[in-house]
């Protein structure tokens, strides 16, 4: 088959090489995106008097044609075209004749790819953002339901103090509202036109760069054609922001993960995000969460490999640069599939706030309290991190906690300790009196869903 770039070649490359060059495998997915272009671009040339009406006619009735095949999946792509670009120009001339040769007109491949990977990613994004506002709101809900369960706070995996279980939840709605955040920003330069910087210089016709821009519904066009061309940042700051979304949501699934596991049981996830073991009958397995923990690992891939790809590369535009494509797809469908799963798996876990309660009641992470309710009482707060800390390990060798040690004991230890010390250290009481801005006190903790309520109105 002659290729529709074949006029200076005297023999053309067998399959197997055109294979290696195609990206026709994965570029479909642009099929819109390249249609629009072309609808886009051939209006402009038509506006600008660059094409006769009646070619700009021909050409509009062929690409909207193709735009209803390509919804009826009734396009058949091929290798030997190489691209969707080619692809669909080629299709276009067998629809409406020779007269399809005119849309590539004032532009080259070069800048249409890059127009079709903006406008691909701009709508992704979108999907995105909307994506992780209904996790933040399912995070919401169920923090609404468990401000007063108590639960113990770690630091080092080990239990450190209590806290409220609503509080751990929404620190994640706040990781997710900076994830938000950066997907937002990134949008206004996503949302720029390459279209009309050609090869890499520009053209000759007299075309309209902003007028075209505009029927694609962008809010602004590159300055540079030779920047337009080569630019991939945006798809770059797409994978970065992807990596640090995945980031995460792999601690989350990490915990989700020990929380469910006999050990912790502190929450259970429902059959329908979970699956069984083909051996051993009893296994219920978070694979869904351990699934996201590990798509975490191809996310940050495709951000390493795009960054090398870049690295180095001489201006304009290169074929390296086809190398973005299939990391920026798999990407999206990897954060888009992420998000909607953790928002499934949080929103139906059922949560054990009676474990949740014991755990806190069976472990030294009050010890804090008595500490500080001696520092309260004049004393330097070194030394009574070592009075407290005497007393806990007298607790280990009796099999106490603090809470059962009688108060002769804790008198011997200090003698300004006094019998309110044990409303002190109850769990509750030490999670309510953390009411410091942004604590874990239940007033703080409020506080938070109300401001985050507020952000997702
Ligand atoms: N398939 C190519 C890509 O994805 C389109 C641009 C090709 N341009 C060229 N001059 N070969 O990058």
């Amino acid at each position: 088959m002659t290729k529709l770039w074949g006029g200076r070649f005297q023999k053309s490359a067998e399959q197997w090489v055109d294979e290696f060059g195609a990206s026709i495998g994965f570029d479909q997915t642009l099929v819109n995106e390249d249609l629009d272009g072309s609808i886009a671009h051939v209006q402009m040339l038509g506006d600008c008097n660059i094409l006769p009406c009646d070619d700009v006619q021909s050409i509009l009735g062929g690409l909207v044609q193709l735009k209803k095949l390509a919804v009826e999946n009734k396009l058949e792509f091929s290798v030997a075209n190489e691209d969707i670009h080619l692809n669909l120009e080629k299709m276009l001339i067998d629809l409406i004749g020779p007269v399809g040769g005119k849309l590539h007109t004032g532009r080259s491949r070069n800048d249409q790819v890059a127009t079709d990977m903006h406008l691909f990613l701009k709508n992704r994004v979108i999907e995105i953002i909307e994506l992780i506002e209904t996790f933040q709101q399912t995070l919401v809900t169920q923090a609404e339901t468990h401000v007063e369960t108590l639960a113990p706070g770690y630091t080092h995996l080990q239990r450190a103090q209590p806290i409220s279980f609503a509080h751990h939840l929404m620190a994640y709605f706040w990781m997710l509202e900076r994830d938000k955040d950066r997907f937002k920003d990134s949008v206004k330069r996503i949302d720029i036109s390459p279209l009309g910087a050609g090869a890499l210089a520009g053209t000759t016709f007299p075309i309209d760069r902003k007028v075209a821009a505009e029927y694609l519904g962008f809010a602004n066009v590159y300055e540079n054609s030779m920047d337009a061309v080569s630019d991939r940042d945006f798809i770059l700051e797409f994978l970065s922001n992807s990596s640090m979304l995945m980031a995460h949501l792999s601690r989350f699934a990490e915990e989700i993960i020990l929380w469910s596991s006999a050990e912790f049981n502190f929450i259970e996830l429902d059959d329908s995000f979970s699956t069984g073991s083909s051996i051993m009958p009893q296994k219920k397995n978070p694979d869904m969460a351990e699934l996201i923990r590990g798509k975490t690992g191809r996310v940050y891939g495709n951000l390493m490999g795009l960054l090398t790809v870049i690295k180095g590369l001489p201006l304009a535009y290169n074929k390296d640069m086809q190398e973005d494509k299939e990391g920026m797809f798999d990407t999206v469908h990897t954060i888009v599939g992420s998000l909607k799963i953790f928002e499934g798996m949080v929103r139906t876990m059922v949560v054990h706030t009676e474990r949740l309660h014991d755990t806190v009641h069976k472990d030294f992470s009050n010890a804090t309290e008595l500490a500080d309710y001696l520092a309260a009482k004049g004393l330097p707060f070194r030394e009574a991190h070592e009075i407290t800390g005497k007393l806990v390990f007298l607790c280990i060798q009796r099999g106490y906690f603090l809470l059962d040690l009688p108060l002769e004991d804790l008198q011997q230890a200090s003698s300004l300790i006094e019998s309110d010390i044990y409303d002190v250290l109850s769990p509750l009481a030490a999670v309510r009196r953390r009411n410091s801005l942004g604590g874990t006190g239940f007033e703080q903790v409020k506080v938070q869903i109300e401001e985050a309520k507020k952000r997702l109105a």
